[in-house]
């Protein structure tokens, strides 16, 4: 009774859909088929390049275990989590192969690129060293991700319609991107007012990447959104208060969520902009916010161990199991027994559990946006 009253109301509000384009709304039966998926972005998809790219990438707690301990085999691969991302997920639904990182270049790249690299940004590091935020970790910004982008196109394909037609078939991830440029302004004691100046120009290289890609023939293109920021134990614990109306009724800090709001909003004006400059290809909206508060929500109900909710798995001391001088990974800083049953993998990132839900939501939210039957 409860679903077939959500389905009416569901029904309700595609056809009151003020759009104009109902039909791409209702869930099609024609099914989407890719080729190939290239993933632009940074450690929430990064599956091995900054391990490869970097000097000390052999040192890199990333590329130490516990990161990578529920892989088969136990192996570290690069990723930040104990296991498989979001990318690997949908990877696996949608029936390809993983992606292969950009900078293994034994690796086969026939089923498309992993272009991301942990710790990378939106801006260009000069652009970002022009406003006093400095990039720690990588200079591979979005745009550097777009050349190599460019670069590869010249090994697959020798004119732009041959071109054109393989990347038909392709599905292009436009992030995650633009929270590290965010994680950096704030760890450097930016403050709000200056960190709500930089979202524009975040929004800006984003649609920049986007018509770059469309320009060399993507056709279907989804790009998330930044995450609930205030509910990661990086945040909660670095901007603790006693204050508890700083709290939502997730025990997650309310302001920062808002400028994670903030930022999705300006990129879903953005994206409606980018679908009425090219209205011949799909651009989808992944909602990492609520896809990360449907688990945090549902955290019992999923398997989640509810009284631990926002603490690390992996890490070490306060009320979130974080300390950012002693990470996970470092000198005996370990992993819970069991990461299934909590959210955050280091802190900073989720564990595979969280990545497998947030898919699931993802993937359900997605079809119904899309002319092809997502999955
Ligand atoms: C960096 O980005 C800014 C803003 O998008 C742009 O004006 C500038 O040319 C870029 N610099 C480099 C070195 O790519
Ligand atoms: C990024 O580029 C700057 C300027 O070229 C350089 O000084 C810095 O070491 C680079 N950072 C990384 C992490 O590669
Ligand atoms: C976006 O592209 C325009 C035109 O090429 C350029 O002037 C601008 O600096 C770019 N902005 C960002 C933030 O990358
Ligand atoms: C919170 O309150 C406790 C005890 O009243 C105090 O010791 C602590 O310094 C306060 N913390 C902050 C961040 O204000």
């Amino acid at each position: 009774m409860a679903s077939y009253i959500s389905y009416l109301i569901v029904l309700l509000l595609l056809i009151m859909s003020p759009t104009g384009h109902n039909a791409h709304r209702l869930p099609p039966h024609r099914p989407c088929t890719f080729n190939a998926i290239y993933q632009l972005g940074d450690s929430i998809s990064d599956t091995g390049n900054l391990v490869r790219e970097s000097p000390l990438g052999a040192y890199l707690p990333f590329n130490r275990l516990p990161y990578g301990e529920s892989m088969l085999l136990r192996n570290p691969t690069g990723r930040c989590s104990n296991g498989l991302l979001m990318i690997d997920f949908l990877a696996k639904a949608l029936g390809l192969p993983l992606l292969n990182p950009y900078l293994n270049k034994e690796a086969s790249f026939r089923h498309g690129v992993n272009f991301a690299v942990a710790g990378s940004t939106a801006l260009n590091a000069s652009f970002l060293a022009e406003n006093k935020i400095y990039s720690p970790v990588t200079n591979s910004s979005l745009p550097v991700q777009l050349d190599w982008f460019s670069n590869h196109l010249k090994s697959i394909c020798f004119s732009k319609f041959e071109c054109e037609l393989i990347l038909k078939k392709a599905l292009f991830m436009v992030g995650e991107v633009g929270g590290n440029d965010y994680n950096y302004a704030f760890f450097q004691r930016k403050s709000m007012d200056e960190l709500k100046t930089l979202v524009p120009y975040v929004v800006q290289s984003i649609k920049n990447a986007s018509e770059r890609v469309i320009d060399l023939g993507a056709r279907h293109l989804v790009v998330p959104g930044n995450f609930p920021i205030g509910c990661l134990p990086i945040y909660l614990t670095a901007f603790k208060t006693n204050d508890s109306s700083a709290y939502d009724d997730n025990k997650c800090l309310k302001g920062l969520n808002e400028f994670a709001l903030f930022h999705n909003n300006q990129l879903q004006s953005m994206l409606a902009q980018l679908r009425r400059e090219h209205p011949n290809v799909v651009i989808l909206y992944a909602d990492y916010y609520n896809a990360l508060q449907w688990v945090l929500s549902h955290a019992s109900s999923l398997g989640f161990e509810e009284e631990s909710v926002m603490k690390a798995c992996c890490g070490t001391g306060g009320d979130y199991n974080f300390d950012v001088t002693k990470m996970c990974a470092t000198e005996g800083v370990g992993a819970c027994p069991n990461p299934d049953l909590r959210v955050s993998w280091d802190g900073i990132h989720l564990t595979q559990k969280a990545y497998q839900y947030m898919t699931e939501w993802l993937v359900r939210h997605l079809r119904l946006q899309s002319r092809c039957r997502f999955i």
